[in-house]
């Protein structure tokens, strides 16, 4: 039995197949397309999903869509007439063009497939997909499950059970009251995009002091008990689809949004440190009631705001739950798997067992390239690679450059589905040196930024680099360094320059609260970059490297050999890994095209 999983025309497209109730493919069509969050109908991923499987689309079972169109368009619909100064006119001149699509979605969905498959389109609520997508393929028999995000149909956050292959929700938020349109709100306000800039505010936080949270929670938020809460629109126009922030929202606040231009100001560190206090105030009262009224011992989390790391690192800490298992795709591009897997079991009943590690195969589910589709690549571009003998030898020689304090592109394997780059399309560097973190971004990202990389560790040594060390092998969990804070916390520096004087065992890889976002890495889910962790340390004690994805600032992650070998070539990395060769840049023939490549992508 085959069931394709479809997320589209919102943000985010993906498509994730599955067979038998077993993940076989998941990818996004940003990667495919090489245009950022895509979210035109996910035709590419579509197709390499089938592909991956050996399948025609005639022999799929179902396909599912990750939300209900018409439930969601009486939604926009309702919520414009009743907030919409100019009501109905001026909905229809705010109605994204997406909607259009979205209405027909069976033909979309035909069109997308070729024509070539006749059987049943069935959907899933936005919500029943995220909850589906973080219980389904988690460890657990049974566990709570939470799902909060912007908003889908009109649930923004939904919280229920799930035991064997059956989820129940049982309460709602509704529209307009949203976590995660409330964090939009503001990191759009402090001049960052609206469903890329999140993570860029989560991380400018530790750079401010929380001096708007009680403003925020007596003007803006009414907060209940149990985590409920009522958002006060008059702060607020994005339920009448024109803006996030109103008139007296900037006022609140002294004064208008920063522009995306304009130097980031004590200001927006003071918001993002308010706004990330509130957040997590609110995600530990859900979970305390929702705890209270389950009596689980165990959580399940998906959504966009679960992939709010520090949030989950003080959920985790200071929560109620003995354990978390986060969704890495938990964004919409997630919500294709959920709908798939809800189809399986929640909708057939088939029987469910909880795999000890989790079903999602260290969400290494995406396109991988065979040694001879790289050597073609190689061959293509005139590049001059060293192969080895054994993957050790391999291993041995990368390990090697990254404590000669050399940058290496790592592309192996198959890609990872989530925003996260898990080992397979990563950077890699020593995070012991001081100035590692300023280098990777000024030669390889063409950006100056106020955010450390990710430490990828070894899993049986996390403990002793990170304070409550914990499974993260989806980098969905902030945790404090160990002797990451300087004594008495006397932080030098000013404003974003303070993240050069970071302290501590791996100042590339540790923020300015002295905290990091951790990836525990462990051989059953990732062997190869387990063994690079383990000859790394070998070399020089330090089981800990940084990770960033391979990219450019603006890029979406690499796809192909192509890709990666472009990137190389046109960034200041050293080395470069496809697969089982090692190319070295002083070996490689020039190569033009550096400034376009730059230019091409659009900064986020
Ligand atoms: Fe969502």
């Amino acid at each position: 039995m085959n069931i394709l999983g479809i997320s589209a025309f919102f943000h985010d497209s993906a498509a994730a197949l599955v067979q038998h109730g077993r993940i076989v493919a998941a990818a996004q069509e940003e990667r495919f397309t090489r245009r950022k969050h895509d979210d035109a109908f996910p035709a590419r991923a579509v197709e390499w999903c089938l592909a991956a499987a050996g399948l025609p689309a005639a022999a799929l079972d179902a396909v599912v869509f990750y939300e209900k169109p018409l439930i969601k368009f009486e939604r926009i619909l309702e919520s414009s007439l009743a907030f919409a100064p100019g009501g109905f006119p001026a909905f229809l001149r705010a109605m994204p063009p997406w909607l259009q699509r979205k209405l027909h979605l069976p033909r979309e969905i035909d069109k997308g497939l070729g024509g070539r498959y006749a059987g049943p389109i069935l959907f899933a609520t936005h919500h029943e997909s995220h909850a589906a997508s973080g219980f389904y393929p988690s460890p657990f028999e049974e566990a709570a499950i939470l799902t909060l995000d912007g908003v889908g149909e009109w649930s923004t956050a939904t919280w229920g059970i799930g035991r064997g292959s059956q989820i129940r929700l049982e309460e709602e938020l509704r529209f307009p009251h949203s976590l995660g349109l409330l964090y939009s709100a503001f990191t759009l306000f402090c001049g960052f995009r609206v469903n890329s800039g999140e993570y860029k505010l989560m991380g400018l936080a530790p750079y401010g002091d929380p001096r708007f949270t009680d403003t925020i929670l007596r003007e803006i938020v009414d907060l209940r008990a149990d985590g409920s809460f009522w958002l006060d629109q008059r702060f607020f126009r994005y339920a009448a689809g024109l803006r996030m922030t109103s008139g007296r929202f900037h006022r609140l606040f002294g004064g208008p949004p920063r522009r995306p231009d304009a130097p980031i100001t004590q200001r927006e560190m003071d918001l993002a440190a308010s706004i990330q206090r509130v957040i997590e105030e609110i995600v530990l009262r859900i979970a305390r009631h929702v705890h209270a009224r389950t009596g689980m011992a165990n959580l399940c989390l998906a959504g966009g705001v679960a992939l709010n790391c520090v949030a989950n690192g003080r959920l985790l800490r200071e929560g109620p739950f003995a354990r978390l298992w986060i969704q890495p795709a938990a964004g919409d591009a997630g919500g294709a798997l959920g709908a798939a897997l809800a189809h399986w079991f929640g909708h057939l009943g088939n029987p469910r067992h909880a795999e000890p590690v989790d079903a999602q195969r260290g969400s290494l589910l995406g396109p991988a390239f065979d040694d001879a589709a790289i050597d073609e690549a190689i061959a293509r571009h005139g590049a001059v690679a060293e192969s080895f003998p054994t993957e050790s030898a391999l291993v041995e020689a990368v390990a090697t450059e990254l404590a000669a304090g050399r940058i290496v592109g790592h592309f192996a394997g198959a890609a990872e589905f989530g925003p996260r780059a898990l080992g397979n399309r990563s950077i890699l560097a020593d995070p012991r040196a001081a100035d590692m973190q300023r280098r990777l971004n000024l030669a390889i990202k063409f950006r100056e930024s106020f955010r450390p990389f990710a430490p990828a560790v070894l899993t049986g040594r996390a403990s002793e680099f990170f304070e409550h060390a914990t499974d993260s092998p989806y980098m969905l969990l902030v945790a404090p360094v160990i002797g990451g804070r300087p004594a008495g916390d006397t932080a030098q520096g000013v404003g974003i320059e303070r993240l050069r004087h970071v302290c501590g065992p791996v100042p590339a890889v540790t923020h300015v609260d002295g905290s990091a976002r951790v990836q525990t890495v462990d051989a059953a889910r990732n062997p190869r970059f387990h063994a690079i962790l383990d000859a790394f340390a070998r070399r020089t004690g330090c089981p800990v490297l940084a990770n960033t994805s391979f990219n450019i600032r603006g890029e979406p992650i690499v796809h192909d050999p192509a890709d990666a070998y472009r990137c190389f070539m046109f960034t200041d990395m050293d080395v470069l890994v496809l697969g089982n060769r090692l190319l070295r840049k002083p070996a490689q023939p020039a190569i033009e095209g550096a400034a376009a490549y730059q230019r091409s992508f659009k900064p986020d």
